[in-house]
């Protein structure tokens, strides 16, 4: 019986035709093998009040639910005003409420985006880079997947058309995997490494 690795995908953007969300669907094509993928959109999660943090909405007790229930996670981070999202921070902050049941904490980490500039969300991963210290989880450094001009990259509903940017995909799965089983023991080698 292989050692399953499950990732859940958090998309940072609501939008129907979201390029990150898309960014997510393909990545699920590009998987390891004994991976599951589940992707999740921050739908109906509503602005983080610390007054309900103690009981929070169905929609937030059920993301923390897939969060904890992950064995690593990746997100899809789009960039609003050279940081992340406003509804990925919101969410973020939920998972970190209460302290006592931080649900981020522990977990391995991986990250992408895509944008319309030539960035590539690369100021946002930075931002969201910064809150893992905190959050007390174990982000993969490299490879990084920085999309750049995703208008030319993906099709109108938000379905990855750029074949280069599928390839950088596989190595980004395969490290965060190969990450995740050596934090939790499982007999591997590193990607790459002798
Ligand atoms: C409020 C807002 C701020 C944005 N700021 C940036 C930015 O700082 N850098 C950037 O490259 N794109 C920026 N964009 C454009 C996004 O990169 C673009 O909308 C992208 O497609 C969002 O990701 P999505 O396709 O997953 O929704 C911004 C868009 C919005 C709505």
């Amino acid at each position: 019986m292989p050692n399953i690795v499950k990732i859940l995908g958090i998309s940072g953007s609501l939008r129907k035709r979201s390029t990150n969300t898309g960014l997510l669907r393909a990545a699920a094509g590009e998987l390891p093998p004994d991976t599951e993928l589940e992707i999740v959109t921050l739908h109906g999660i509503p602005p983080f009040n610390p007054d309900d943090e103690l009981a929070p909405v169905e929609p937030v007790r059920s993301f923390k639910a897939k969060v904890r229930a992950a064995d690593a996670l990746l997100f899809a981070v789009p960039e609003y005003n050279y940081s992340v999202s406003g509804v990925l921070k919101n969410a973020i902050d939920y998972g970190s409420r209460p302290p006592a049941d931080n649900v981020w904490t522990g977990k391995p980490v991986a990250m992408m985006g895509a944008s319309v500039g030539m960035m590539g969300t690369g100021r946002a991963q930075l931002h969201l880079r910064q809150s893992f210290v905190t959050l007390n989880m174990h982000p993969l450094s490299q490879p990084e997947v920085q999309v750049t001009f995703n208008a030319k990259k993906f099709d109108a509903d938000g379905n990855l058309t750029d074949p280069e940017v599928r390839a950088r995909l596989r190595p980004l799965l395969a490290e965060l995997v190969t990450w995740t089983r050596l934090l939790r023991g499982d007999s591997v080698r590193p990607v790459g490494r002798p």
